[in-house]
């Protein structure tokens, strides 16, 4: 008999061995059956149109936590089923009902928009599903649905330090110019209540349309109020199309000081902004040069895992979002509902960002907040970095400090 051709035993072998693992598939796939199956965790996000930066990097920073700490929770597979809304809140809407009907997940969770995690949070009240919100930051969306859990932050929280760093550093005429929807709305009074409580003066308060934003006309009218500093909020991807017109408009050399959230100065896009942004003054909570060994270590395996692309805030609300969601998970044993959302609230960890809680009693994150200057850093491949000099610790969102 030829030795090269495989004998009738060895194929019959080979058979059962198929048949055999087969039926291992089966009995495994029957067991988790039994155990309840898979639990399924609907993202939506906007993976396309102008936030489509937010929605590359929320699932990027998921996909890594999974990676790095497997899918598995009480023997059961977590399967993430991601969806794109564009930044459209009826498409949300849609999605999310689809998700809990058809899907029957048990989480929500990504919204890169106000407007679209405002939209689902009637479906989350509705069916006890928990809404985590990993990326939209205007106060009030946790009082939309009792199932809402956020970890992002909000413009209050991060205004506060740069309107106190302001009114110590000599800033006292003011023009306020913001994105003209809720976190926007939320920084423009945050910034301004503060500066007159600190004796300052607000000379104007302007507000640009969120669609196709055309920044002109709006700095020329900064430019004419001749104020001490402007001061910006922008959303996540939008900084890069201000600042070009900033600069255009010769703003940068009109002795105008520019002040923001760190929304403006966004990570992913703080390069391609370039020297414009340099000594910029910023308040956010997150930089990606954060000097501590979790960051480091989250930096390193997110631009490993996504080449070119630097992780931002909205990457670390992605990822510790999925963090609060496993450990939650963990808890209930894969239990959804209320007693997942309860073992969400009052998680406290270190994040990339630096020490976080999830607040029990607003559901919403209390965190650092650092005050940040634009540099050139040598040792970090003489990139732009946002590199922070103070920090506010702790800082509940204002509207929760009761
Ligand atoms: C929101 C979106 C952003 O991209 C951002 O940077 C801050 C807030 C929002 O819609 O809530």
């Amino acid at each position: 008999m030829n030795s090269t051709l495989p004998s009738k035993r060895k194929l019959m072998t080979c058979a059962l061995g198929v048949v055999a693992a087969a039926a291992a598939t089966l009995v495994s796939g029957t067991a988790l059956a039994q155990a309840g199956g898979t639990i399924k965790i609907g993202l939506i996000l906007p993976m396309t149109g102008a936030s489509a930066s937010t929605g590359r990097e929320v699932s990027a920073a998921v996909n890594l936590y999974l990676a790095q700490n497997g899918s598995t929770v009480a023997g059961k597979k977590v399967e993430v089923i991601l969806k794109d809304d564009a930044g459209v809140a009826d498409t949300t809407r849609r999605l999310a009902q689809e998700l809990v009907v058809n899907d029957k997940v048990t989480v929500l969770a990504g919204f890169g928009l106000t407007p679209l995690a405002v939209a689902v949070a009637p479906i989350a009240t509705q069916s006890k599903t928990p809404q985590v919100v990993m990326a939209a930051a205007t106060s009030s969306i946790v009082d939309a649905s009792p199932y809402i859990v956020r970890t992002s932050f909000t413009l209050p929280q991060v205004t506060l330090g740069m309107a106190e760093w302001a009114a110590k550093n000599k800033i006292k005429k003011v023009v306020t110019l913001v994105t003209d929807y809720g976190p926007g709305i939320d920084a423009e009074r945050t910034f301004k209540e503060r500066t007159l409580l600190n004796g300052g003066q607000v000379l104007a308060e302007l507000r640009v349309p969120l669609r196709n934003p055309d920044f002109a006309p709006f700095l020329q009218r900064v430019a004419d109020a001749k104020p001490d500093a402007v001061f910006v909020f922008v959303p996540s991807g939008f900084g890069a199309g201000f600042m070009k017109q900033f600069a255009e408009r010769g703003l940068d050399k009109s002795g105008i000081k520019l002040i923001a959230t760190g929304d403006v100065t966004d990570d992913e896009q703080l390069n391609d902004i370039g020297d414009v942004a340099m000594g910029m003054i910023t308040s956010h909570h997150y930089s990606v040069a954060h000097p501590s060994a979790t960051n480091k270590k989250f930096v390193e395996a997110f631009t490993k895992a996504n080449p070119g692309l630097r992780p931002n805030f909205m990457a670390v609300g992605g990822y510790d979002g999925m963090r609060v969601i496993m450990k939650g998970l963990e808890a209930t044993k894969g239990a959804g509902g209320e007693a997942l959302l309860n073992a969400m609230k009052g998680q406290v960890f270190e994040s990339p960002r630096g020490p976080v809680l999830i607040d029990a009693q607003s559901r919403d994150i209390v965190q650092d907040v650092y005050i940040r200057k634009v540099e050139r850093v040598p040792a970090m491949g003489n990139q732009l970095y946002n590199v922070e000099f103070d920090v506010q610790k702790a800082v509940k969102d204002p509207a929760k400090v009761k």
